[in-house]
């Protein structure tokens, strides 16, 4: 079964936009750099990376009959922000349950940004006081067993839609998406970055490029910039899902060590505190591009990007692919960075 065979139910305006970063990549020096823009390619509640990865998980909701959705995530959740906004399109509920993933104690932190849009689409969201950990909670499966005592049908969805069985499909489809894009421009990229945590995004890209690069011989570098700071973990999900999704879309060969490169020292210390090189990262990305980026994962990952240019790791006749992933939102909660 290729790609095109799984179920899709289209929640984006279309292929997501690609914007060549002229500024940044003229204040680097080279390589060429563009960036692909999740963050604006759908109408529901700012979009982001969850989207395309819900548009392969719908039709299994659809099929289950569930009428209350049950996912998990930070205060700042970018994912049940985007779980909430599907249940409202679909006319579902939503269960969501928010940890304190991160150690940031601004009064707002529980209140505005992705919280607030997610109470605003009607979501049940309840605080949690456990710390960060990609993998399945206690507090997520006891949502599921409430649903089911109050009579509801929940259809589970875990953090980042990640550990479900479905969750590379969207990105797998990305690639896809990318080569298509690729041939209207006349240009190839040779690199990909982008920003990993609990894994499905990366892998999902992962299982895409490599089934392209069968059909195509060309091979490229996909960069998974760690921002979970849990690096061991997140390598492991990774590798774990994109090995899933290439049996998913029949690729027909294991993938090669090479294919696999998460990458670490932007992370920092935690999840969800930004380091200098995050700050200095969303400071260009917003007054070369007006390109604004968050300091949880896209500052994260842009940082890397930057990082990777200027040492020549990526060379300067490179192009470079950013996947911009969305999760502005929670920028409210973190106004304090800029008094
Ligand atoms: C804005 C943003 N970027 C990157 C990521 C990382 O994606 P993934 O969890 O699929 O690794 C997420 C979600 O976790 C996100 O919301």
């Amino acid at each position: 079964m290729n790609i095109e065979q799984h179920p899709r139910y289209p929640l984006t305006f279309g292929p997501s936009p690609l914007q060549h970063l002229k500024r940044l990549t003229q204040h680097l020096g080279g390589a060429g750099i563009w960036a692909k823009r999740e963050d604006v390619s759908s109408g529901l509640a700012y979009g982001g990376n969850k989207i395309r990865k819900l548009e392969y998980i719908v039709p299994d909701i659809l099929a289950s009959g569930a009428d209350t959705l049950v996912s998990i995530g930070g205060y700042q959740s970018n994912h049940t922000r985007q779980v909430a906004a599907v249940a409202a399109h679909l006319g579902l509920k939503a269960r969501l349950v928010q940890e304190k993933w991160v150690p940031w104690d601004d009064p707002t932190n529980d209140r505005v940004g992705n919280i607030l849009l997610s109470r605003m689409m009607g979501a049940d969201s309840r605080l949690d006081d456990a710390g960060f950990d990609i993998g399945i909670r206690d507090s997520w499966k006891e949502a599921l067993a409430e649903v089911e005592d109050a009579g509801g049908t929940p259809y589970a969805i875990p953090a980042g839609a990640s550990e479900h069985r479905l969750g590379g499909l969207g990105f797998a489809n990305w690639a896809f998406e990318v080569a298509a894009q690729e041939k209207e421009l006349g240009l190839t990229f040779d690199t990909i970055v982008v920003c990993t945590v609990t894994g499905s995004t990366h892998a999902g890209m992962i299982a895409g490029f490599a089934a392209l690069e069968d059909l195509t011989g060309v091979r490229r570098r996909i960069l998974g910039i760690d921002a979970s700071a849990t690096l061991a973990k997140t390598r492991d999900q990774v590798a774990r899902i994109a090995r899933n999704t290439t049996a998913l879309i029949e690729l027909g060969r294991d993938l090669r060590d090479d294919e696999i490169q998460v990458l670490e020292g932007w992370a920092g210390e935690l999840y969800g505190l930004p380091v200098d090189s995050t700050m200095e990262a969303m400071a260009l990305g917003a007054q070369l591009e007006a390109m604004i980026t968050d300091p949880v994962y896209e500052g994260k990952s842009l940082a890397g990007l930057i990082y990777l240019v200027s040492s020549g790791d990526i060379p300067k006749d490179s192009t470079v692919l950013y996947a911009h992933l969305g999760g502005q939102p929670a920028i409210n909660a973190y106004h304090s960075l800029w008094p």
